[in-house]
């Protein structure tokens, strides 16, 4: 089936469903996702929302946190307008009643996390708020926004002068094109290409597959970040231990007690993630089992309902004291590199959210900067769009010529489970070396025809062409820096800190 509208978003996180709010009062809005509309990892978000709303904070606060987090590989400029602009946009949903929880005077309650040198974390329903959030952008949708649930898009389109126009999409009998004067791609993460992970089990990075088949830049994508403490059980992740519960005076510990972070960083428990997750890995790589303590938090159950729930079904009481964790992947700061109006280098071709690189997380996101990117750049892009987006005429598609499909791919769990070894937390030249041979080269990916694939089969494909873009990002860049942790260039380098490492057409930019 053919569609002609004026907009198509790829994805149903906060930053499409905050995009399609606002672009749904002057546009006609086609939403397409692979999935269930709430099966995104903005859904399962626990933390809350960062940003400055009181008097004792203030921006340049937030902006030197969220800095000092991403070890200084930042776009400045585009981290000041998300901590600004970031604010007015919170302010703005809480007075049109984004529900917020509140302390006993009635004040927005605020949570603490990692490396924030304040309280700033709005919260929702305990530790539901990506749930709270999603069904109040869902709540607030006008018809004009028409949702396609279990569609896969797997081509841009582009015409003659380089812009895109539509995008392909396959649903489990049928093959749609799209034709739109822009194509948003608010696709997420792909923190489920290794084994253990806390986002939804198919994030596997598709818009950044997309985008990077369509010719588009792709930066940073070295740098994932893992979370120090996912439920685990049984030898496998069960979710999501929130950092607001050491902010909340939980902390890390091993078999016999000793808490795990004492002497290792200023902040402790609240340290930076990166820093964290490296010292629970390196704990469970000597073979003890590490822990988040709660003994010593009031009303656990209360604040915190979805990890009690969570871990009650899984056979863990809350009434132990601790919680068995193990740190997995969540979030990924490279992507699409695009500006804070979601501009990427394709014309017409939009990305925001996760799977967006603006330079807003430096080396390692700060916590709780994620849904506060989806609400702030989904409404800055749609009102640029609003005020300044032309409508299309050219819809005519360039074919390309390209080579028969002849690659043999990795099944997903082995894909998973080489990932989380040799690209995962640690990385060193000899495993990415033997990982990178495993995967097709970037160059090829780009001139393989892909028509007679299945849904099934592209997606293993963009899997694939996602983890050879982290495989090779990781081997390029020699150092240690946020969450690129190299064993065998262990220092920060003080000349890469600006540089980034760009995909583009076939070819990687160092
Ligand atoms: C968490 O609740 O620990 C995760 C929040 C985030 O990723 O920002």
């Amino acid at each position: 089936m053919n569609i002609k509208t004026d907009i198509v978003i790829i994805g149903s996180g906060v930053a499409a469903l905050q995009a399609a709010r606002v672009l749904s009062q002057r546009f006609d809005v086609h939403l397409v996702t692979k999935s269930e509309i709430t099966n995104g990892s903005s859904y399962k978000a626990q933390g809350g929302i960062a940003a400055v709303t009181r008097e004792d904070d203030h921006i340049s606060y937030h902006i030197s946190d969220t800095l000092m987090a991403g070890e200084h590989h930042h776009t400045e400029q585009n981290v000041e307008t998300l901590v600004i602009q970031g604010k007015e946009t919170i302010k703005q949903m809480i007075n049109e009643s984004f529900p917020t929880d509140r302390t006993p005077d009635g004040s927005i309650s605020l949570g603490l996390e990692g490396a924030h040198s304040k309280p700033r974390i709005v919260h929702s329903g305990g530790d539901a708020t990506g749930k709270a959030l999603v069904d109040y952008l869902l709540t607030n949708l006008s018809e004009k926004v028409h949702i396609h649930s279990f569609e896969f898009a797997f081509e841009l389109l582009l015409n003659q002068a380089g812009e895109c126009i539509g995008v392909k999409t396959k649903t489990e009998n049928q093959e749609n094109c799209y034709f739109a004067s822009y194509v948003i791609l608010a696709t997420g993460g792909a923190g489920a290409l290794y084994a253990c992970t806390s986002n939804v089990s198919n994030s596997y990075g598709d818009g950044i597959a997309l985008a990077y088949l369509a010719g588009a830049e792709i930066a940073d994508m070295e740098f994932i970040q893992f979370h120090p403490s996912l439920l685990y059980i049984d030898g496998k992740s069960r979710g999501l231990v929130s950092e607001a519960v050491r902010g909340e005076g939980g902390y890390f510990v091993d078999d016999n007690g000793r808490k795990i972070m004492q002497g290792i960083h200023p902040l402790g428990d609240l340290a930076p993630r990166h820093i964290t997750a490296y010292e629970m890995y390196k704990e469970r790589a000597k073979g003890n089992n590490v822990y988040v303590d709660i003994s010593e938090i009031n009303h656990f159950e209360d604040k915190f309902p979805t990890i009690t729930k969570l871990c009650e079904e899984h056979g863990v009481s809350i009434n132990e004291g601790r919680i068995p964790i193990a740190p997995g992947s969540h979030f990924l700061m490279g992507g699409v590199v695009a500006d804070c109006y979601g501009r990427t280098s394709i014309p017409r071709l939009l990305a925001v959210g996760e799977v967006a690189c603006t330079g807003v997380h430096g080396a390692n996101r700060l916590a709780s900067n994620s849904l506060l990117e989806g609400v702030t750049f989904g409404k800055l892009m749609a009102e640029n769009l609003l005020t300044n987006g032309t409508i299309q005429q050219n819809f005519q598609p360039v074919k390309q010529q390209k080579k028969p499909f002849h690659l043999n791919l990795l099944s997903v769990r082995t894909l998973q489970n080489k990932m989380l070894e040799l690209a995962g937390i640690v990385r060193d030249s000899e495993g990415l070396q033997s990982l990178i041979k495993q995967l097709p080269s970037f160059k090829i990916v780009r001139t393989l025809n892909t028509d007679s694939l299945c849904r099934n089969e592209l997606e293993l494909f963009f899997m694939h062409i996602t983890a050879t873009l982290i495989a090779n990002a990781a081997l390029a860049r020699t150092e240690s820096r946020g969450a690129h942790i190299r064993k065998d260039y262990k220092e920060i380098s003080k000349t890469l800190g600006k540089q980034w490492i760009i995909f583009s057409k076939g070819t990687m930019n160092v």
